[in-house]
């Protein structure tokens, strides 16, 4: 059951009122809601729960405490990518034994927090930085555990810019120098092997690349094992799609089956990062109407959310559902969302046949929920938005609007 809907006229997130989260809170809102993010999380729990794996989510489509708070509760784990997010992971209850850390460029000091805290392993996406964490775990007498994010050449199909796992992506070590990779970190002197990784897009609406990738990763463990590394672990990443508009992915049941029928003689633990697909569709962001106007060929309705709020129309072209939180009838009217900042580029829908907007009007631009106030911004000095987690007919308050005093939190004048 979607946790959006109408009552009559009015678009409800649970059994609260937008309108009266609007009236609340103010706007630009990410309200997100708490019965999504569950679900979402448990039927993933569910599709895999006949094999040993380890759900941890990627911390990067949505670090709002709260959230992160309410998967630790479930008992997630986290995929991190940076020195921040393993502070919010830790702060929000995350086991650290169930944290996985990502990214091509980890700092020293970032491998010595996670180090400190004894994670479960590090990515590892180039040789240097392998050769870097061996000497970062020497230093403070520790061992580090790791698996190699494999690149597998394998084209995702999804916007060039969330595709990693093709030869031509930054991300990974290709998968040709996947075993000299293994022969380096087996004979680092503080590096423990235990898993295998691979990571190969965002937003996939099919199963075949990730049934290429694990089918590849598997002869890879094969071999692996034939020259004696204890492979425990494999990680598969995150990835699985959402629906925006028209897309139609496979359900985490489905993702499952079609994985867990190439495992059945792996014995390994699975590791999963699903972000996207666990908060995408748990939130909204709402925003109010400033201003419209009439251009040549179009309406353009001018709106108090701006790119800095929601950067995925701008960046990728992204499409995001636009409705009315209050439904009338209206005219159809090719229409620009737009928002405030300076830009040509600052839109959240372009040349959409949509009802009509009116000054005044509460817009909810839906599937925000990931990807959405994480990479939200403050450019043109706009305070970042505020976030609400709605549970129920509770809204509560999991992230105060910013303030003129947050912009400047840290200058120095003279
Ligand atoms: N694991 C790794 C190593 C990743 O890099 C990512 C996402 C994930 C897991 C989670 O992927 P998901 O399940 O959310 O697809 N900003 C873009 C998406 C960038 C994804 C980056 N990596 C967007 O708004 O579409």
């Amino acid at each position: 059951m979607h946790s959006f809907q109408r009552r009559g006229k009015e678009l409800f997130c649970e059994d609260k009122s937008l309108t009266s989260i609007a009236e609340e809170y103010g706007t630009p809102l990410y309200v997100y809601s708490h019965s999504t993010v569950t679900r979402h999380y448990q039927v993933f729990e569910e599709a895999f729960a006949s094999i040993p794996h380890i759900i941890c989510y990627a911390v990067k489509a949505n670090p709002t405490g709260a959230i992160l708070k309410l998967l630790a509760k479930m008992d997630s784990g986290a995929d991190i990518v940076s020195g921040g997010e393993l502070y919010r992971a830790l702060r929000a209850g995350i086991e650290p034994s169930r944290i996985v850390y990502s990214g091509v460029g980890k700092t020293e000091k970032e491998m010595e927090d996670a180090l400190q805290s004894d994670i479960l392993m590090f990515n590892i996406e180039s040789f240097t930085e392998l050769a870097a964490l061996d000497e970062v775990a020497g230093r403070m007498g520790k061992r580090a555990r790791i698996s190699l994010r494999i690149n597998p050449d394998i084209d995702p199909g999804t916007h060039p810019y969330v595709a990693t796992g093709l030869r031509t992506s930054k991300f990974g070590i290709p998968f040709e120098y996947a075993l000299e990779g293994y022969d380096r970190a087996a004979k680092l002197p503080n590096i423990d092997i235990i898993g295998v990784d691979c990571h190969i897009g965002s937003q996939l609406t099919e199963l075949s690349p990730f049934v290429d990738a694990v089918k590849k990763l598997i002869e890879l463990i094969t071999v692996l094992r034939q020259k004696d590394n204890d492979i425990q672990y494999l990680d598969i990443g995150g990835g699985l799609g959402i629906p925006y508009n028209t897309e139609n992915p496979p359900s985490p049941a489905e993702f499952a089956d079609a994985v867990k029928r190439h495992l059945a003689e792996a014995n390994v633990t699975l590791i999963l990062e699903p972000g996207r697909s666990i908060v995408g569709n748990a939130g909204i962001l709402l925003t109010r109407v400033l201003y419209t106007k009439k251009g040549k060929d179009r309406r353009f309705v001018i709106v108090d959310a701006g790119m800095n709020d929601l950067l995925r129309p701008s960046l990728y072209d992204a499409y995001h559902e636009i409705a009315h939180v209050v439904d009338e009838e209206r005219d159809i009217e090719v229409s620009d969302i737009v928002g405030p900042i300076c830009e040509s580029g600052d839109f959240l829908a372009k040349d959409r046949r949509l009802p009509r907007f009116d000054k005044g009007d509460l817009i909810a631009v839906m599937s925000a929920g990931a990807y959405g106030a994480s990479m939200s911004s403050t450019y043109n000095s706009r305070p970042l938005a505020a976030e609400v987690l709605v549970n129920g007919q509770t809204a509560r308050l999991i992230r105060k609007r910013g303030s003129c005093e947050d912009l400047i939190r840290g200058e120095r004048v003279t």
